[in-house]
């Protein structure tokens, strides 16, 4: 079994090598690391969870046309090329499909114990320091502004009008980031969720301190 994860691990190092930060090995490492640490504190099958980890960004939706079925696709023909039995291959793709923030704004059809572990596992890493950096990066990369005092944020409520902002990185703290904590599956998560949200509040108020010149 162990081989299957080192096997995976590999293969999507080398298909990252060129990835943007955000979406990177690193991104993977800590999202797997994430996982193995909710296992301590969850019941759930650990090779399922530690290969979605590993698979779930190997094909991200944003960077394909806004393809949704590419990564469950091309993660599910890796697992059955290397020998995981069929029916890990499926749960791993029904993760995949279902775990990110915008597919959670849709019609979810598909629950499990694995899925909330490898999902609270994802959205840690879009809080705290790492969080805010990989906002950053991602407004940086898409050519947003940091911040605009006349475009508030709004409340997506559906997947497209979230996919389609063009809005500047500060309004997705609170039109993703903030509400982060109160959407974690499992206690565990929501504890860590806790003091990387209280990070996220305290960056906040400094930089429209800063913005305003009030220091
Ligand atoms: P989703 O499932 O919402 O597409 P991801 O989990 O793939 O999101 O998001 C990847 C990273 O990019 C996260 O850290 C997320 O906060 C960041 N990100 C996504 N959309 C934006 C945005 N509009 N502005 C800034 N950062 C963003
Ligand atoms: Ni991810």
């Amino acid at each position: 079994m162990q081989a299957y994860i080192d096997q995976t691990a590999d293969y999507v190092r080398k298909q990252l090598a060129n990835a943007e930060a955000g979406h990177d090995w690193w991104h993977i490492l800590r999202v797997w690391n994430n996982v193995k640490l909710l296992l301590q504190h969850e019941t759930a099958d650990r090779i399922t969870c530690e290969l979605a980890a590993l698979l779930h960004d190997i094909a991200d939706s944003k960077f394909h046309d806004g393809d949704e079925t590419i990564g469950p696709q091309m993660a599910g023909e890796f697992l059955s090329k290397i020998g995981v039995e069929a029916s890990t291959v499926q749960h791993v793709q029904n993760i995949i499909f279902n775990m990110s923030y915008k597919a959670s704004l849709g019609d979810v059809t598909f629950y499990s114990k694995e899925l909330e572990i490898v999902q609270d596992a994802d959205r840690l890493d879009a809080m705290g320091a790492i969080g805010i950096a990989r906002a950053f990066h991602y407004g940086g990369f898409k050519n947003r502004e940091l911040y605009n005092p006349n475009i508030p944020p709004v409340a997506h409520h559906d997947k497209e009008s979230y996919k389609n902002t063009t809005a500047p990185t500060l309004n997705h703290f609170y039109e993703k980031l903030l509400l982060l904590k109160d959407k974690m599956n499992t206690q565990a998560a929501r504890t860590i969720a806790k003091q990387r949200h209280e990070f996220m509040e305290q960056f906040l108020s400094r930089f429209y301190d800063e913005w305003e010149g009030n220091n």
